[in-house]
């Protein structure tokens, strides 16, 4: 049994305007010990998603569908189950560290707080608890900094402080949302590691939401792309960095530098991510899409599962993604093109596990 899954999960905001479908029918599960990567442009229903399954949706917000952690159902569970499953079984973390952190109490005071009250620890062993899990997010002299308040640690050292404290109750499952966007590309790499090591000694599953495909490449071992709140490609990340079959997948890695190519060849997706209280018909990457024909603006296609555990949704024909991906790419191998992907691991084109990205669909999903 997966430790998390979704089901039809959608999530729509009543505003004066309009109706926001910030989140569409989606379909995904996260298994223990995992790591899965949701990427995806701003506004694309990331974050939202990571709300409806904490029950952190703002009071104009309203999801539907299916969330079950350890096969119990969570999603619009009552506040006082919701309260237990955030503290102590999955735990999320931002990109800034003061939207789980009190400005105005001492580091040992607020950890210690969660352990009296979630674990019966008494005060002095919630502080010594606290001090070690510092220690394991590596601040130096933890001892002595648990008295410090947060505003007195640098960005970097103050990330740290509140993955301490998500992981206080030893969680299974840590969402991250945006966790390294905000710092600089030194700290981010050392964050990004202290994670993967946490999530190693641990033993949880991690769901990291992040608008940077090349974050998901070092950190991820399945990837879920979203756009316009909807699933649109997922699967095991290192074929799809190999041959991206979904032209918006195409699009992000497109944009991701490269360190075999100057920046001259660096493309953004031209055109804007959909208005989702006015979502084109059709498909919504449709306006934006060098492979549109007639039924896009029609039919918004279903998530198709293939074989080797990838699905995508889309009208194009994967060989005919694929073809244009080798003519714009002829060596492509994104894997080991991306700084910080999977190194050492090249991937040698057309090599990609299982049945391929180009089979024949085994199933289909509801969309
Ligand atoms: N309280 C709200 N009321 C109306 N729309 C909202 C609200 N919160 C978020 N949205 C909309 O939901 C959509 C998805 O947002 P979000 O999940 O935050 O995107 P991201 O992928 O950048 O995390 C966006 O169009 C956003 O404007
Ligand atoms: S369905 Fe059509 S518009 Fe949407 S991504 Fe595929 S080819 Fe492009
Ligand atoms: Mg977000």
């Amino acid at each position: 049994m997966a430790l998390l899954t979704l089901t039809d999960l959608s999530v729509r905001f009543q505003t004066n305007d309009a109706e926001v479908r910030a989140v569409n029918n989606v379909n995904l599960t996260v298994e223990q010990g995992e790591t899965l990567g949701i990427v995806g442009e701003s506004g694309s229903g990331k974050s939202q998603l990571s709300f409806a399954i904490m029950g952190l949706l703002a009071r104009n917000g309203r999801a539907t569908g299916s969330v079950t952690f350890d096969g119990q159902e969570i999603l619009n569970a009552p506040k006082k189950v919701l309260n237990s499953i955030r503290a102590e079984k999955i735990a999320m973390i931002f990109q800034d560290p003061m939207t789980s952190l009190n400005p105005y109490m001492r580091v040992a005071d607020q950890m210690a707080e969660v352990l009296v009250l979630h674990k019966g620890l008494s005060k002095r062993d919630a502080v010594t608890e606290a001090v070690r899990m510092l220690d394991a997010v590596k601040i130096p002299d933890a001892k002595g900094r648990v008295r410090l308040y947060p505003h007195e640690f640098s960005g970097g050292m103050r990330q740290r402080v509140m993955i301490a404290m998500a992981l206080l109750c030893r969680p299974k499952l840590l969402i991250a949302d945006e966790p390294t966007t905000a710092l600089d590309v030194t700290v981010q790499a050392q964050i990004m590691q202290l994670l993967s090591d946490l999530q190693r000694d641990f033993g949880m599953a991690m769901m990291l939401i992040t608008h940077d495909l090349g974050v998901v490449a070092g950190a991820c071992e399945r990837v879920a792309v979203m756009y316009g709140g909807r699933i649109r490609e997922t699967g095991p990340v290192r074929p799809i960095f190999a041959e991206p079959t979904l032209p918006y997948t195409q699009g992000l890695l497109d944009a991701i530098p490269r360190v075999d190519q100057n920046d001259e060849e660096l493309r953004a997706i031209p055109g804007q991510p959909p208005n989702m209280s006015r979502p084109p018909s059709g498909c919504a990457f449709q306006p934006r899409c060098p492979y549109a024909r007639d039924v896009c603006a029609r039919i918004d296609p279903p998530l198709e599962t293939f074989a080797s555990g990838r699905a995508r949704a889309c009208h194009a024909p994967v060989a005919e993604v694929l073809a244009r991906q080798m003519t714009r790419h002829p060596d492509t191998d994104q894997t080991a093109a991306h700084p910080g992907a999977l190194p050492g691991q090249a991937i040698p084109h057309g090599a990609v596990a299982g049945a391929g990205a180009a089979g024949t669909p085994s199933t289909t999903e509801g969309q």
